[in-house]
């Protein structure tokens, strides 16, 4: 046969049978690199350690359900009941230690979950000693039907495994918390960062600042508008970049291990691009990060910078500061201020949560977003000279992208005790702006432009003040509301940007577009919340 004709054959081969071929081969190798991977040394220490307490935990259960024959139920040979016990622990105790180290490998007892913090580890550890005494059980029917082994021995026994192997984990934990002896290179210094969402709007500003100071830089995205923003660092060898999913535990688990800090830029950016898919966006910016929260505490990272919004003050009409009372006006902003919610709890000696609350962005970065008021108002001002203002009497306060980035890198390098628990507004009193002004600031650059003027049903309405992060960190905004026009004016006008209205720049569509794929429809999170019962679900006000 000659070799075209191999090629012709493989690709007539029915697709389904390629596609199981492939993941085949993708299983082996993925089962060939965890052998490599596989931590022998230290896993063979724990396995020894659990082997001992699931035998102590089922020689237990056979004790005492002898005591209760021999005690309670006063039966009158107890030397036979006790042979056949003896008989069954002679027979059965090679199977059972087998059995559940086979499990608690599959379960990722000695590679992923050892990274798993709080319910997580515990959802772990009980569903791997349920599966373990349910297939013990079973296979002891199967294998010696006649002689099976009491019920309950393998009630005591599943409840006792529970408590011994759920216990020393537990107890591991907050030993290791109280007297605070994880591993760690350099308690309070971070040097390698984890950066959630690093390849957005934002991301992409932020990954070169920190690459630019001496971090280390890992980024994980589920890429929805690519990985060319990060083109340029791609090669960087203080740069790494993951796909997945922040809802993935497993994902995270691999990303987080050995970074000191978690900058989470990731979600479903935007108010329109949130009413899109609401459950999406509840499950990526809300419920993912309490597992975030949990799986950066349990890998020992201890600074987690949290991207809010300055759209959970809704809509005041006196100035706002970090200590108003906040009030979310759609899923967006609830999802923000759920987050923002977890993250204070969680606050430890140990764990330094950081919430920056960020004005409405605007100016150039390398994935760039035009359904952002600004740069969507001169891009239409400089195309078609007209632009449509809705609800003027409105106040945002604006940020340029470079400087939102650099609010990051400040809190960052800033000691824990200055930012640990703290909510910051980033952005600067000046650029406090009425809708109306900023249509007459860019009909002002933009000459010839018409200002079309209109109302919506959007209430925000917020000024802002940032008194605290230039008082406790000395952060200023650099960058202007006029050097932010003039960049996106400059781009259009020089046809950088050939057409800004195409769906790469706008986060609705884009969010519409991954809610039909795979990755968009199912969750490794929904799994869980369907196991775990008290899954947050904010509940959207005013949306
Ligand atoms: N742009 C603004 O005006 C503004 C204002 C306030 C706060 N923020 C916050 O800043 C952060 C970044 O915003 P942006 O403007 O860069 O948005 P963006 O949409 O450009 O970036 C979001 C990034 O998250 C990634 N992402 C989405 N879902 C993911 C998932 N499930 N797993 C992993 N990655 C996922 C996307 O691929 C993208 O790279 C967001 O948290 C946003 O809420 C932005």
């Amino acid at each position: 046969m000659s070799p075209s004709t191999g090629t012709n054959a493989s690709s007539l081969a029915n697709p389904a049978q390629k596609q199981s071929g492939g993941a085949a081969v993708e299983m082996g190798k993925r089962l060939r690199q965890e052998a490599r991977e596989f931590p022998w040394k230290d896993a063979l220490l724990r396995m020894a350690a659990d082997v001992v307490l699931v035998n102590v935990a089922m020689l237990s259960a056979f004790g005492l359900w002898f005591l209760f024959y021999v005690v309670v139920l006063d039966i009158p040979r107890p030397h036979d009941l006790a042979a056949i016990f003896k008989g069954f622990v002679a027979n059965y105790w090679l199977l059972w230690s087998f059995l559940a180290l086979l499990i608690f490998q599959l379960s990722g007892f000695y590679t992923r979950a050892r990274g798993y913090a709080g319910r997580y580890k515990a959802l772990v550890v009980f569903r791997a000693v349920s599966l373990f005494m349910v297939i013990f059980v079973f296979s002891d029917y199967f294998l010696f039907r006649g002689a099976l082994v009491p019920r309950g021995v393998a009630v005591i026994g599943w409840v006792l495994t529970l408590a011994l192997i759920g216990g020393t984990r537990l107890t591991k934990h907050r030993f290791l918390s109280m007297y605070r002896v994880e591993h760690r290179t350099q308690p309070g210094r971070v040097e390698k960062v984890l950066v959630l969402g690093g390849a957005g709007y934002l991301g992409s500003a932020l990954v070169p600042q920190l690459l630019a100071r001496g971090y280390t830089v890992r980024v994980l995205d589920s890429f929805l508008f690519g990985e060319a923003p990060l083109a340029p660092w791609k090669d960087h060898p203080h740069c790494e970049l993951v796909r997945g999913d922040v809802r993935d535990i497993e994902a995270i688990v691999h990303a987080v291990r050995g970074c000191d800090a978690v900058v989470h830029l990731a979600g479903i950016v935007g108010d329109s691009a949130c009413e899109e898919n609401q459950q999406l966006a509840i499950e990526v910016n809300g419920a993912a990060t309490r597992m975030l929260v949990d799986v950066a505490r349990g890998c020992g990272v201890h600074r987690f910078v949290f991207a809010s919004s300055c759209s959970v003050y809704g809509a005041s009409d006196l100035p706002v500061n970090e200590h108003s009372k906040i009030a979310p006006l759609s899923v967006y902003a609830q999802t923000k201020a759920d987050s923002e919610n977890i993250l204070l709890r969680s606050q430890a000696p140990d764990f330094h949560p950081v919430l920056l609350r960020l004005g409405t962005l605007f100016g150039m970065s390398r994935r760039m977003r035009f359904d952002l008021v600004v740069n969507l108002l001169v891009a239409r001002a400089a195309s078609a000279h007209r632009i449509t203002i809705m609800n003027g009497d409105q106040w945002r306060p604006f940020l340029h992208v470079d400087d939102a980035a650099r609010a990051f890198v400040v809190c960052l390098a800033a000691p824990s005790s200055a930012v640990s628990g703290e909510i910051f507004n980033v952005g600067s009193e000046s650029m406090n702006h009425q809708l109306d002004h900023l249509g007459e600031k860019i009909a002002a650059v933009v000459p010839e432009t018409e200002i079309e003027r209109t109302s919506s049903s959007d209430r925000r309405n917020y000024r802002v003040e940032f008194g605290k992060i230039e008082s406790r960190l000395g952060f200023r905004c650099e960058r202007t509301l006029e050097s932010g026009i003039a960049e996106i004016l400059e781009a259009v006008r020089t046809r950088a940007i050939q057409d800004f209205s195409t769906e790469e720049f706008n986060n609705q569509v884009a969010t519409r577009a991954y809610a039909q794929t795979e990755n968009g429809k199912s969750s490794p999170l929904r799994e869980l919340a369907a196991l775990t019962s008290r899954e947050a679900k904010p509940t959207p006000s005013g949306a």
